[in-house]
């Protein structure tokens, strides 16, 4: 385990990964940060009530302010506003700017050692309003989106194959949005190819669903997006660094000649660690792959160049 981890913003994604956080011990001390007065420090008080139940020693505490979050080893950013019905993911794009960056700026101040994984939306922007306020260098500042994507891949994989989502390898590449990169040559099942267990149009049809995974459920909740498979991704990444795992994992990372492509936050297969983002995976890809993964960048590129700091 680590010191201390951070969450910023103590609502759905941020409690349930500060929950989850403190279950599996990751740290000593787990700190949630928000702006709504009383929020965090109910659930942080929530949370550690539940510790001599669930049987875990991080102590959980909520706060508005960044005192007790001084020296964090990693800071998870889900503060924002969520999408709303009808809502895309860059409606939320100024409103959110102007969030990351008061929240990247206070963890430059605080923290100015932790690594920073970004799940606000939209997504590969907001790592780029975080890397670009923090100063931070391109290893300490991550986006989760591609651990869910391939997490919702993988679930529907599974579920229609009827076998163990254990089984299931899948990367889902890109930015997060409608643009995102499923990978179906890369994707097995315990090593076997998609492609001789599964028809092209049960997978079409499954790939489709995973483009919009997100709205799926914000269909179905009607006020607020998903929470609990999006906290999944971020502990995930979250654990791979505590542990430095070095896992593989589908991460937006800051591209700096990857894919013929430099100067934006994009989905890729990054090995993460103990130093955060410690190598970019350039795995082949089909020029069918290559051209959706150019323009997913286009998807990225625009709202980004609307940020004004
Ligand atoms: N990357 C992904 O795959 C993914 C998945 C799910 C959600 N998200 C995004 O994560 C974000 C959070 O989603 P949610 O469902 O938890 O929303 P939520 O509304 O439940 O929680 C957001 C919290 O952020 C807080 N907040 C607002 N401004 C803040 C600030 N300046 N400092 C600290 N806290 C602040 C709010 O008070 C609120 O409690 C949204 O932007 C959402 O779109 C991303």
């Amino acid at each position: 385990m680590v010191n201390k981890i951070t969450v910023v913003g103590a609502g759905n994604v941020g409690a349930t990964a500060a929950q989850r956080i403190a279950e599996k011990e990751l740290a000593r001390r787990v700190v949630m940060v928000d702006v709504a007065e009383g929020i965090p420090q109910g659930k942080g008080l929530d949370q550690w009530e539940s510790a001599p139940i669930e049987g875990f020693d991080s102590r959980v505490i909520g706060t508005t302010g960044y005192e007790e979050t001084v020296g964090s080893d990693i800071v998870v950013i889900t503060a924002g506003i969520a999408r709303k019905p009808g809502m895309s993911r860059d409606d939320l794009l100024n409103t959110n700017a102007g969030i990351v960056k008061q929240v990247a700026e206070n963890v430059a101040r605080t923290s100015p050692l932790a690594i920073i994984i970004v799940v606000s939306n939209p997504l590969d922007v907001m790592c780029y309003v975080a890397k670009h306020v923090s100063g931070f260098p391109r290893e300490r500042v991550v986006g989760m989106a591609g651990v869910l994507d391939s997490a919702r891949y993988r679930s529907f994989i599974a579920e229609a194959l009827d076998v163990s989502v254990r089984d299931i390898q899948a990367m889902v590449l890109g930015g997060h949005g409608d643009t995102m990169v499923p990978l179906i040559g890369y994707t097995t099942v315990s090593g076997i190819p998609i492609s001789q267990l599964m028809d092209k149009p049960t997978l079409d049809a499954i790939v489709d669903r995973t483009r919009n995974g997100g709205a799926e459920i914000v269909k179905h909740l009607k006020t607020g997006s998903a929470y609990y498979a999006p906290s999944s991704g971020a502990v995930q990444m979250v654990e791979s660094i505590v542990f430095d795992q070095k896992r593989i994992l589908p991460c937006s990372a800051w591209l700096d000649g990857e894919y013929g492509m430099k100067g934006l936050f994009l989905g890729v297969p990054v090995k993460l660690g103990h130093l955060g983002i410690e190598k970019i995976l350039e795995v082949t890809l089909t020029a069918d792959e290559q051209a959706a993964l150019a323009r997913s960048a286009e998807a990225v590129r625009e709202p980004m160049a609307a940020i004004k700091f």
